[in-house]
């Protein structure tokens, strides 16, 4: 499957969750290759770090942007059983390449109000991608960065769910220190030394709704 994080607004989590899922993936036992399709290379980043960490990665990374993204993703795709896309939320030609060659976007909102103006912007983009791809592309967003305890939660949830091209899923990312600590050092969240059980219990749920179709997570 190819997997592509987009956003119109930056800072939401993106190369964040898109570490932490070639990682989840690798350790499911998948050959996976990480697409860094954003110049501020976040993932590279968070990937030479993990090197240094743990002596090796675990996936492949390979830095693409542009109109090249799409033709590189089509000819990879038959290699590995998942690509992970991460793209800037300002370059708009490597966003829209992504789309069009992913199999499902991954749009994370932060549950603020700010942030939920961007989706005028974000959904003319998707409706502009469906009328040219073959197979329609299937659209998940899901709160990221959320407070622990909110009703912002609650509310961008609900407004979130009442778009018809968007599939709301109901697994939140919360803001919690060990997602940032452990992005850090190249680790994601669940490899931590002492990992943090609620933040973990999250992500997997997340990624397993994403792969397996199951809101059950693989840790306890
Ligand atoms: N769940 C989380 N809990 C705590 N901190 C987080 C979480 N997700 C992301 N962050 C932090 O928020 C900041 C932005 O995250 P990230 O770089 O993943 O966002 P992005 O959407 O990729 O941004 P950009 O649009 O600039 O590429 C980083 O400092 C990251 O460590
Ligand atoms: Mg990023």
């Amino acid at each position: 499957m190819v997997i592509s994080f987009n956003s119109i607004k930056g800072g939401v989590g993106k190369s964040t969750i898109a570490a932490n899922m070639a990682a989840w993936l690798h350790k499911q036992g998948h050959d996976v290759l990480l697409i860094d399709g954003d110049d501020q290379e976040t993932v590279s980043d968070f990937t030479a770090w993990r090197e240094q960490t743990l002596g090796n990665t675990g996936y492949t990374l390979v830095n693409m942007t542009g109109l090249n993204l799409r033709k590189q993703v089509e000819s990879l795709k038959s290699k590995y059983d998942h690509i992970v896309i991460d793209t800037g939320g300002r370059d708009t030609t490597s966003q829209r390449a992504a789309l069009t060659v992913a199999d499902i976007a991954m749009i994370p909102f932060v549950p603020r109000s700010f942030d939920l103006w961007t989706i005028n912007k974000v959904l003319p983009l998707i409706d502009e991608i469906q009328s040219i791809r073959a197979v329609p592309l299937i659209v998940y967003t899901f709160l990221s960065r959320a407070d622990i305890r909110s009703a912002d939660n609650r509310e961008v949830a609900e407004a979130l769910n009442g778009f018809e091209q968007l599939t709301f899923l109901p697994f939140p990312i919360s803001n919690r220190k060990a997602v940032s600590n452990a992005a850090g050092v190249g680790l994601a969240v669940f490899e931590a030394p002492d990992p943090d059980k609620k933040a973990v219990v999250e992500i997997e749920a997340l990624f397993n709704h994403i792969i397996n179709g199951s809101n059950t997570s693989t840790t306890a």
